[in-house]
């Protein structure tokens, strides 16, 4: 049986609730995990948040002004109180967290911290990570109105909560710039992780990005690390492996996914096994235009060749011609520094005549990668 398909027997969400739940309470050094964060950004968080650490990474770092964040996971607040200053005024910072203590902990600073900075950019929202569509609050409220007593109740309950997704989603479709989490996705179940990477990219503005810090495993974590709540409440026996959880990315739809920081020494280890931060960034894809193949851009080096997330082989020094919407995406990061960029090199051709040399790195994400339909792999 794949390491990715969990244990039955170990309820992972009441199991991350109940520790969480604690943990919001008092702090607990065995979910910290040292990270040095920025000093100037702290000088205004208090001390109680800050005391309730438990992220693992700071993709904060990776923000910048006047951008929409939204933070999974979001805890006591510690990420959104930093990036509200480094998005500033015009910026703003969501924060998602399914647990009431971690979200009364965050909202009783909300407006300390706003008073401190000057301005109040920053609220938090009660939700599941791998369900942005549902404003748990709201549901909340719907299920005061119309207890669940009975099945047909339920079943009317998930009417209703269909019906919120639809009309007034937690999180809408393409309005984030840019997605972090610190050290949350390795909590969610197995079996919704798929559609975590898919709430992800649905969130996003087209070319918007996630970064995300995580705890990852040097190889697969055996099943009875995996039934075992307190491992997995503490950020280990969830671990995505390392090269899993870039495939994850990639599998849904996710371009120019790379490593940003890698922790060196591991984190903690068990037996062979050792788990590390990692924080990756991952873009969402622009839509794809129909205009000519007006570009082109040559490949750098220093490898022999590459191969996009698309699956075109760039050869070193072979020049690609690209349209309008292409060419935009690799003159930007992460793509930017490894190509000479050639803009309108093509004015007097204009659009690709059949059977010429003219390529197409192609912006729709391939669907046929481990991820497909069906598959366990993320
Ligand atoms: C390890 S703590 C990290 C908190 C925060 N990011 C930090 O840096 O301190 C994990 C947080 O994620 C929340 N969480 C876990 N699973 C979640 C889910 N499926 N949806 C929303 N929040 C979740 C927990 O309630 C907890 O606050």
């Amino acid at each position: 049986m794949s390491s990715d398909v969990c244990c039955s027997s170990l309820n992972v969400e009441s199991a991350v609730r109940e520790r969480y739940s604690a943990a919001a309470h008092q702090a607990e050094a065995a979910l910290c995990c040292p990270v040095s964060y920025d000093r100037k950004f702290l000088e205004i968080i208090p001390p109680e948040i800050l005391e309730r650490d438990y992220g693992c990474g700071d993709p904060s770092k990776h923000v910048r002004a006047g951008e929409t964040v939204l933070d999974l996971g979001s805890g006591g607040g510690k990420i959104c109180f930093i990036a509200a200053q480094v998005v500033g005024a015009t910026g703003r910072v969501i924060g998602v967290d399914c647990n009431d203590e971690m979200l009364n902990l965050a909202r009783e600073y909300q407006a300390v911290v706003g008073d401190r900075l000057g301005f109040h950019n920053v609220d938090f929202r009660k939700g599941k990570i791998q369900d942005l569509k549902l404003d748990l609050e709201r549901f909340e409220k719907v299920l005061a109105e119309n207890p669940v007593r009975s099945s047909s109740d339920w079943l009317r309950a998930e009417e209703q909560a269909n019906s919120l997704r639809a009309s007034a989603p937690l999180i809408a479709d393409n309005s984030i710039d840019v997605v972090v989490s610190n050290c949350v996705l390795n909590l969610v179940r197995s079996e919704d992780r798929r559609q975590l990477f898919a709430e992800l990219l649905r969130v996003l503005k087209p070319g918007g990005r996630a970064v995300i810090s995580d705890i990852v495993s040097s190889d697969d974590v055996p099943l009875e690390l995996r039934a075992d709540a307190k491992l997995w409440s503490g950020c280990i026996s969830g671990a995505f492996r390392e090269d899993r959880f870039l495939a994850a990315f990639e599998s849904a739809g996710f371009h120019g996914v790379e490593i940003l920081e890698r922790q060196s020494e591991p984190w903690t280890t068990i037996g062979p096994l050792e788990f590390r931060s990692l924080t990756v960034r991952a873009f969402k894809p622009q839509p794809t235009a129909t205009s000519d193949f007006r570009h082109a851009v040559v490949y750098r080096g220093p490898w022999k060749s590459v191969t996009t997330d698309f699956r075109q082989e760039l050869a070193r020094g072979e020049r690609i011609d690209v349209r309008d919407a292409e060419f935009a995406m690799l003159a930007q990061t992460p793509y930017r520094d490894q190509l000479v960029l050639l803009p309108n090199a093509n004015v007097e051709v204009g659009e690709a005549p059949s059977g010429s040399l003219f390529v197409s790195l192609g912006l729709a994400p391939d669907t046929g990668g481990c991820c497909s339909p069906g598959s366990k792999c993320c």
